[in-house]
């Protein structure tokens, strides 16, 4: 049966590439959210982010994309560092503050929100899942967004205190939500 939304031939750019059905597409995607902050006490931005991907192991480098409109754009490129803060399963509040949904502070006054401390010059989430310090290497411009590529300089990756509270928090079709029991059985690495 052919699919209402995707295109049956996927290499294909017409009507069905469309940026809505793009976008309608892409809400598809479940992304670990994390906030991307960088800048001292007092002048901190920082952004909700689900554009974040691991390029390289060895060594570690990381990207995220950044809309070139968002309020932490500049202040991440004139930085040259930014970190990275896997957020907890229990962090959509924090989530929706980082993220300029209505209600929602902007700049320093969205880091009252949340346990904040400086790391390698960079704020970073006292109780993330998983937190990196990088140091911007490149920055590559792509339509509205920027693509940070960035080299690892730091990772916290605290021990799990029970598997619960250590499980990270997805956005997935317009809702953040957790990971399903059924997700959580062991697997294989890679
Ligand atoms: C779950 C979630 C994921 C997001 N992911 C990204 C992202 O990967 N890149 C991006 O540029 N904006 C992303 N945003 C939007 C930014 O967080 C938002 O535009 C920004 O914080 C608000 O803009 P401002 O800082 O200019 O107020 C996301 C928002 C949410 C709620």
């Amino acid at each position: 049966m052919e699919s209402q939304l995707l295109p049956s031939e996927p290499s294909r750019v017409g009507p069905r590439a469309a940026p809505d059905v793009y976008r309608a597409a892409m809400r598809r995607f479940a992304g670990a959210v994390c906030i991307v902050a960088t800048g001292t006490p007092g002048r901190r931005a920082g952004m909700t982010a689900t554009a974040v991907c691991s390029v390289s192991a060895e060594p570690p480098r990381l990207l995220v994309c950044a809309s070139a409109n968002g309020s932490s754009h500049e202040p991440i490129s004139r930085n040259g560092r930014l970190s990275i803060n896997l957020l907890r399963e229990d962090g959509d509040a924090l989530a929706r503050q980082f993220g300029g949904m209505p209600g929602g502070v902007s700049g320093d006054a969205r880091f009252a929100h949340g346990r904040w401390s400086m790391h390698s010059g960079v704020p970073l989430l006292d109780d993330a899942c998983a937190a990196f310090v990088c140091k911007v290497e490149r920055v590559i411009p792509a339509g509205t967004h920027s693509i940070f590529l960035c080299d690892v300089v730091d990772v916290l990756c605290p021990e799990a205190d029970t598997a619960d509270e250590r499980e990270c928090l997805l956005y997935v079709d317009g809702g953040f939500r957790g990971l399903a029991p059924a997700a959580r059985q062991p697997s294989a690495t890679f």
